[in-house]
Formats: structure tokens, sequence, C-alpha cells
């Protein structure tokens, strides 16, 4: 990329964020830990919502001189913004359930919460609540699920849009196996479905996503509908659930005895492709796989969510796998996750990981909540990575402030030991500050 143009009129929005940095140049699946940079003093200049210019600090700070106001983070870690591929709006409310399994789970936790949505007014407090809670947590990008009510993407995208963060969601479509109240129509969920799209993809940061919820909930006519809507909506994101748990598995082919797999329901109406993350993908067979990876559908990997509801230990071997590669990025899943924190997120893939015989890296964790996450949605060249031209999204972590946490950093060797420990034992308490598009969202020291 040329040089900015430091001279730039002093109207631009125009802000830098000093202090250590980490940044990639590549996936540490393919490239190892090279792929992982790091500046122990770095200079980032934001401008208009987008990184401008990254470099030494010692080297930047005389080119921009007084041109730039610098927020200095000496003591903390500046890192990109993280992307959850995979979360519901409506679900802070139940998160923590005491349940057995996927479906006793949504009968009895999920649904009820969900029914409250019906009322413009619960929509637009928990819009509000989640995406204060996403910057407090330093999750600058979400893919997220709303209700079958329209008015609930309706008040996510208006506050989304305020805040001007990166979001990509649509309400439920959901027409059978789910109370009243929960239901729309195949023709109903596509007429709302469009509306959404209309009002909202592509305005500011915001993207549509068309939302089954799972095949079980589905009609063949509403898959239909949906496929349908992706075909006269070029550039519209696609999102549901797949393989999760073994009940459900096994009603999915009672539903659908001509499909020859979970996945093959979603292919006959043309719902996979580069812009289709499935969330969980646990117990899929080989054909599913290469399926997967022919037509470039993403995984939205949840293991906090996999193992709270006991669905099983996903293949993150398999999807990497240079035979047929699966975009994969981490998912919070929540209400069926148990933290928000992608801190968190990555702790529990890499001990899944590790019960299926793989140690995953620092550097690979790391990729895969943020440039790898925002490459399974299909979006890595605008979000997930500290570099110019990428939209200016980053969270400076710090956990001085914890006693343990400062006393296990005094024995820290290397910035990959560093991470490592954030993602092993880190939470929430580590983030200082979230900024998203050039913009301090979030402060911990003001909260
Ligand atoms: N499958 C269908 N709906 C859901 C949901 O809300 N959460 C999870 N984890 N799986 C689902
Ligand atoms: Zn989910």
């Amino acid at each position: 990329m040329s040089a900015p143009d430091r001279a730039a009129p002093p109207n631009a929005r125009r802000t830098a964020l000093r202090g250590p940095m980490v940044w990639f140049v590549g996936s540490p699946f393919e490239q190892g830990d090279e792929a992982l940079m790091y500046e122990s003093d770095g200079l980032l200049i934001m401008e208009d919502g987008r990184f401008i210019e990254r470099g030494p600090a010692s080297a930047l700070l005389p080119l921009w001189a007084d041109r730039v106001t610098v927020t200095h983070h000496p003591h903390g870690l500046i890192v990109p913004g993280f992307v959850d591929t995979h979360l519901h709006l409506p679900q802070m409310a139940v998160m923590g359930s005491y349940g057995r399994q996927l479906l006793d789970w949504l009968t009895e936790y999920t649904f009820p919460n969900e029914a409250r949505f019906h009322d413009p007014a619960v929509c637009a407090d928990e819009a509000s609540l989640f995406l204060d809670v996403l910057a407090s947590h330093g999750v600058t990008t979400g893919s997220v699920f709303a209700t079958v009510h329209p008015g609930s993407a309706q008040a996510l995208f208006t506050q989304a849009l305020r805040r001007n963060v990166r979001i990509v969601a649509g309400k439920v479509l959901m027409d059978r196996n789910s109370p009243e109240g929960l239901r729309d129509t195949a023709q109903q969920g596509y007429d709302d479905s469009q509306a959404l799209i209309d009002a909202w993809h592509g305005k500011g940061r915001l993207r549509y996503s068309v939302t089954p919820r799972f095949a079980p909930t589905s009609t063949p006519a509403q898959l239909e509908a949906a496929g349908e809507l992706v075909n006269q909506n070029p550039g519209v994101h696609i999102q549901s659930h797949l393989s999760e748990n073994l009940d459900e598995v096994a009603w999915v082919r009672s539903l659908f005895p001509n499909a020859s797999s979970y996945l093959d329901v979603y292919r006959r109406s043309g719902l996979l492709g580069r812009r289709a993350i499935y969330a969980h993908g646990i117990h899929l067979d080989s054909e599913e796989w290469a399926l997967l990876s022919e037509s470039e559908t993403a995984l939205a990997h949840c293991p906090t969510s996999n193992l709270f509801l006991g669905s099983g230990l996903f293949e993150l071997d398999r999807a990497m796998s240079s035979s047929t590669p699966v975009r994969v990025g981490l998912a919070s899943d929540i209400g069926g996750g148990t933290s928000l924190s992608p801190l968190q997120t990555m702790g529990e893939a890499y001990k899944v990981a590790q019960l299926r015989g793989h140690s995953v890296t620092a550097a690979q964790l790391w990729w895969l909540h943020t440039l790898g996450a925002a490459e399974a949605l299909d979006m890595g060249s605008l979000v997930g990575n500290l570099a110019p031209g990428h939209e200016a999204d980053a969270v400076v972590l710090d956990g001085a402030h914890i006693p343990l946490v400062a006393h296990r950093m005094a024995q820290v060797r290397s910035i990959h030991e560093q991470l490592f420990y954030f993602a092993a034992c880190g939470d929430d308490r580590l983030v200082r500050e979230t900024w998203i598009a050039g913009e301090c969202a979030y402060n911990r020291s003001e909260s």
C-alpha cells in the first residue's frame, strides 16, 4: 500500500494507538508462528474509520508529529478486534441454564425467552445491552441470530448503525416444530426478510444474513424460500446450525428422508457457498466434509457451547486438513455458550483440540478468532487484522490491575507465551479499551 497522505486536512477523523501490538501476515495453519507479527512499541494510525499506517513508533512519530492524537498503552497489548462468527441476540438471559442437551434446552429455556421479543421495548433494551456487552468483551464483528420477530433484527440493526459496528444479522426463519408465537410461514418469513434486506443490507457496516434456524424448524417450502432470498439478493450472507447433536441429526434424517445427509438438506435449497456459515458441524460424515470444502461453506466452531450442551468435540484438525480445507471461525454461541469472552472461547477451543490429540498454537487460536474468523465470514479484507486498509477495530488488553495476572506476566518470555496465557486463563477483565471504526467504544476506566 502506498504511504498515506500525512498532510491530510485536520478535519479528517484521525487518531492513533501506541503500544505493543500484534497482527497477521498469513494463516498460522499454513505458515506457523511466522504468520504472527509483533511490534513492542508500535504506532497504528486510524483515519475515517480505517487503519492507514502501522509501524514502529520510533519511525512513525516524527512523521506524524502533531497531526494525530495518540493514545499510549505502554503496558497493554493492542490486538485486532475479535470476530464472533455465531451468537444469538435473544439468548443472553438463558446463558448457564441447567439442562440436558440441545433439544431439551431449546424447548425449556430458549424458546420461552425468545417469545419475549414480540415486544419492541424488549428488542430495544436487549439490543442495546447486547452491543454494550460485545464491546466490553472486545468483540467488534458478530454474525448474529435475532428472533423470528422482524422487530428484533430491526432493533439490532438500528443500534448497530448508530454505533458503527460491523454486524451481520438476520431474523430467524422458523415455520414448524416450535411454539405458537415463535413461528412464521414460508411466505411471511420471505417477505419480512426481504423487507429487512432492503432496509439494512449494505447500510453502513451492516449486512443481512438469511437465517433459517436449523433444518428441523423449517419446512422444505421455507428452506426453498430461503434459497430464493439468497438468489434474489446477491451478496447477502447465510447462517444456520448443522450437526450439533446426535438426536438432532437423527431427527433431520427422519424429517428429510430423501436427503443424503444433513448438509445435503441445505445444499438442495441453494444454501451453501462462500457467504454461508454453519454453527457446530460436529457429527459430519466424509461426504459432508467434502461438500463443505467444495462449496466453500464455512463452519463456526463454538467450543464453550459444545462442552456445555454435551454436543461433542469439533474436528478442527479435519477442517484444517490440506486435502479438504474448510474455513473455520471461533464463536461464543451464547446462550448455549457460557461466555462472550473470545479469550475464554480460545481457551476452550484449545482444550477441545487437546482432547482430540491435537495441540493448537497461540497464533492459531488468535487467528481463529480474528482474521481467520473474518475470512470464514468472507470479510477477511475488511476486518480481523491491524493492517492498513482494514477497518479500524482494535482491542487494548491489559491485566496489570489483577494481582494474579501481573504475577504470571512477570514470568512470560515471549509474545507467544503471553498470547497463550491470555487465551488459556484470560477473560473480559483484561479488556481495557475497545475501538470500533476508529472510535473508542469501550473504556474500562470509564465504565
Ligand atoms: N440449534 C437450533 N437452534 C439453536 C440454538 O439456539 N442454539 C444452539 N446451540 N443450537 C441450536
Ligand atoms: Zn447457535
